[in-house]
């Protein structure tokens, strides 16, 4: 289970240990508290789906500001080290940060084209693709429409989330 418990959490406690789990985006550990923690939101996935589901009910514009407030993967803000600590363990558990230079350039084109037809950056949940799927993943999903690809991204964001805080709970076992 999350430690500190979500449930014993003032909102000001809760938003400061559960607020970074949306990049840059504690809106959405706030509403999940105002909808009322109990015990059973102790437990990671409980939390997970109830804080997933705020951001499921934010209108397209909350949705589009979340997608937003996430880096690029393998970008600039990457290869310079200016990432939150969470990104940075993401990105480089996926072996982003061992890019060769034709590949760095490969998402530097990608990421600029996804920008372009969308105007929000391409996320995806990395944990367990290497950078080889990703980059099939990231052509794959350029050939969306604008309704598929933010309904994409949030499904991806919800589910790294999850990651994080289930990430979180483990490590409090160690
Ligand atoms: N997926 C997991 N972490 C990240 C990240 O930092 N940026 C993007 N774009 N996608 C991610």
């Amino acid at each position: 289970t999350l430690s500190p418990a979500p449930s014993t959490c003032s909102l000001e406690t809760f938003t400061h240990h559960y607020g970074d789990v949306y990049e840059h985006s504690p809106w959405v550990a706030e509403a999940a508290w105002k909808e009322g923690l109990n015990s059973a939101h102790d437990a990671p996935d409980a939390l997970a789906d109830l804080m997933g589901l705020m951001l499921q009910q934010a209108t397209p514009e909350q949705q589009i500001a979340v997608i937003q407030a996430h880096p690029d993967l393998a970008g600039k803000a990457a290869i310079s080290g200016e990432l939150t600590q969470d990104s940075t363990r993401e990105q480089a558990g996926a072996g982003l940060d061992q890019c060769t230079p034709e590949e760095f350039a490969r998402f530097e084109q990608l990421n600029a084209a996804y920008k372009e037809k969308f105007g929000f950056p391409f996320v995806i949940a990395v944990k367990g693709l290497d950078r080889h799927a990703i980059l099939y993943a990231f052509e794959k999903r350029l050939n969306n429409d604008l309704a598929e690809e933010r309904k994409t991204a949030i499904e991806q964001i919800i589910r790294i989330a999850r990651f994080r805080l289930n990430g979180r709970a483990e490590q409090q076992l160690l």
